[in-house]
């Protein structure tokens, strides 16, 4: 069984190119969600991603892949029904699955592949607070679209960790909560990605690892 400190969360990169090899694993409800993608290369992300959670979490709970069981809370926030000690978070974009696993705390992903957003100032202002909007503003063009996804990443992590989704007002949450607040967020290294990871209190850091499957 892995061992999960509890000033650790564990973040796994899960390649897309581990879809073969997961796609055993998932359920009979994760298979037909699969099949509902018409475009393959969601469709191969998705298996990946989720056969991925499978194998990574059946590393820590000492069960097989197959035998993970998920619930969903009210608002979407997928949780471990057998292990509610143990909380993880799940994203994808472009060739790339993230997992994000903690003990007794929650926790929040978000990969966005870097890419130029569809009327960037737009969401820019959809999503940002008065200070970071003039920051953005002030930025020169590549500067800007690097800001915005890392602002973009931030704050999904940090909705996605409290559980809330789109049910929190962005313009308000800050993509760097101060000391005062709930969450720590920190951004991820990961080449061609926009990453962050949110967590709940201050006493923690990431150990960020690849799901060497292939
Ligand atoms: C649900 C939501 C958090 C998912 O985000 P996304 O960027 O579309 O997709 P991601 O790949 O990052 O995450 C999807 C996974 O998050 C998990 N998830 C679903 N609902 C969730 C919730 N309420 N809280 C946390 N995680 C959730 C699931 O594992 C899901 O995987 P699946 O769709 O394959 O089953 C998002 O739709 C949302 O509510 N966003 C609100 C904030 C917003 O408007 N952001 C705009 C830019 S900041």
């Amino acid at each position: 069984v892995r061992a999960l400190p509890s000033r650790e969360v564990h973040v796994w990169l899960i390649p897309v190119a581990a879809a073969p090899t997961v796609a055993a694993v998932l359920d009979e409800d994760e298979q037909a969600r699969a099949a509902r993608f018409h475009f393959d290369p969601d469709r191969t992300l998705f298996t990946a991603a989720h056969g991925g959670v499978r194998v990574v979490l059946g590393l820590y709970l000492d069960v097989a892949p197959a035998d993970v069981r998920f619930g969903s809370s009210d608002l979407g926030k997928p949780y471990l029904v057998d292990h509610p000690e143990v909380s993880f978070n799940l994203s994808h974009s472009g060739d790339l699955a993230v997992v994000a696993v903690a003990a007794g705390r929650e926790v929040g992903v978000d990969v966005e592949r870097q890419r130029p957003l569809h009327r960037p100032d737009g969401v820019a202002r959809r999503i940002m607070t008065p200070d970071e909007l003039a920051r953005y503003e002030a930025a020169d063009s590549d500067e800007k679209a690097r800001f915005l996804l890392c602002v973009w990443a931030r704050k999904e992590a940090l909705v996605k960790a409290s559980g809330q989704g789109v049910r929190t007002s962005l313009t308000t949450l800050p993509c760097e909560p101060g000391p005062d607040g709930p969450y720590t967020v920190v951004d991820l290294d990961v080449p061609g990605y926009a990453a962050a990871l949110a967590a709940f209190g201050h006493d923690w850091h990431p150990v960020v690892t690849m799901l060497d499957l292939i």
